[in-house]
């Protein structure tokens, strides 16, 4: 089955009882027994219901991958995903995770004994130097927020194996529509579903997806330990969002080409980044691992800090917030606001300047959205 159809049928089938098209939402806690111990396969929401049931099924068919655990947010299928870990285990990452991620890492998880060092990999050596030291776990975002950095997933895996350690990708701006990390040999894939996959900005929440049997039962049991469950209204709303993923994705990446292109030739941008385009540093890579490029780009503006503030205020459709891929266009100023967490000398490090916005296309009228644009762009200097 190819993509779409995938997304649409797997997992849901009719309800049985009633011929319900779509699935029945489970809002329970508990479910009776028959007798001590004999259940219908689920006894407690925090361990297991239908609902997560049915999306953990149709997210491991989108990612090919054998299971799924989903979670209450991304970053609850990450501390899921760290829980695995134990006191003196470290994680080699590449720059440009997400702000929180550095922060689950740094400011929780450094407390039990767990360090995470953050590398630029485009030295060899230095990433050698690395592994040598015997982490767990190599892993990376890939396109990275907000610099929509490409890592050569197949590349990192190579070396990563020879070292025996295992590979993490964070595919949440890609979605598995546009890349599925495991097919790479990727260990392990994790989302925050809150984003494209849910699409409209009004669920959290996250997955992980595997091959490993003995890995989806630690997941499955860190969910259960630690309480990280979703809510089965959530994990339905995430069950019907994937039924257009493929749409919605095909319209974010139309119109993220239309406005890279009306920008990046305007006398105010100094820079756009957006691997889609061919100029982009990171093209040939994308196009290697990736079948798509995504909404999100990012734009450095020929313009001192306070006009790019003023203009990313004049937006009267882009809404100035964080997160990113619903279906409504959202700009953002990472410095101040998704990275504020990350100390402001390793934010320059990994080349997040001030100057630099983030916007995440929605799936409006380009046309609209360029028109935006336009007149808050003549607004400032
Ligand atoms: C790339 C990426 N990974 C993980 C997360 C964390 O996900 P959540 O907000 O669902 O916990 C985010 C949130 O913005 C993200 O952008």
């Amino acid at each position: 089955m190819k993509f779409s159809t995938k997304a649409i049928h797997v997992g849901c089938a009719p309800d049985s009882a009633t011929g319900a098209i779509m699935p029945p939402i489970y809002m329970t806690s508990t479910y009776v027994q028959e007798s001590p111990g004999e259940t219908k396969g689920y006894d407690y929401t925090r361990a297991g219901n239908p609902n997560f049931t049915m999306l953990e099924e149709v997210l491991a068919s989108l990612e090919n991958a054998e299971f799924a655990t989903v979670f209450s947010s991304g970053l609850g299928a990450l501390t899921g995903l760290i829980s695995m870990l134990s006191q003196g285990d470290s994680v080699v990452a590449f720059d440009g995770v997400y702000g929180g991620t550095y922060r689950l890492f740094n400011s929780i998880f450094k407390r039990y004994g767990i360090t995470f060092n953050s590398i630029n990999p485009t030295s060899l050596e230095t990433l050698e130097k690395a592994l040598e030291k015997k982490p767990k776990w190599l892993f990376f975002e890939t396109p990275t927020n907000p610099l929509l950095e490409i890592y050569d997933i197949s590349t990192f895996v190579k070396i990563a194996k020879r070292h025996s350690v295992l590979t993490l990708v964070d595919n949440t701006f890609a979605t598995p529509y546009f890349q599925n990390p495991l097919k790479h040999g990727a260990d392990i894939v994790w989302h925050s579903t809150t984003k494209y996959i849910g699409g409209h900005s009004d669920i959290i929440g996250g997955a992980v997806m595997t091959n490993s049997d003995s890995m989806k039962k630690e997941l499955d049991f860190a969910r259960k330990a630690m309480g990280l469950n979703p809510s089965p209204f959530d994990a339905w709303l995430l069950t019907r969002s994937i039924k257009t993923l493929a749409l919605r994705m095909e319209q974010h990446q139309k119109n993220a080409f239309d406005i890279v292109n009306f920008l990046k030739n305007h006398p105010k941008v100094k820079r756009v980044y957006y691997p889609g385009m061919e100029s982009d540093r990171n093209h040939a890579i994308a196009k290697k691992q990736m079948s798509g490029f995504s909404g999100v780009f990012s734009v450095e503006f020929n313009l001192p800090l306070e006009s790019t503030k003023k203009l990313i205020s004049s937006f009267n459709l882009f809404a100035l917030a964080e997160s990113l891929g619903g279906v409504e266009s959202l700009v953002s100023h990472p410095a101040t606001m998704t990275h504020a967490s990350i100390p402001p000398e390793e934010r320059l490090r990994i080349g997040l300047t001030d100057g630099l916005v983030r916007f995440s296309v929605g799936i409006e009228d380009s046309e609209d959205l360029i028109a935006d644009l336009s007149q808050a762009l003549e607004l400032v200097n």
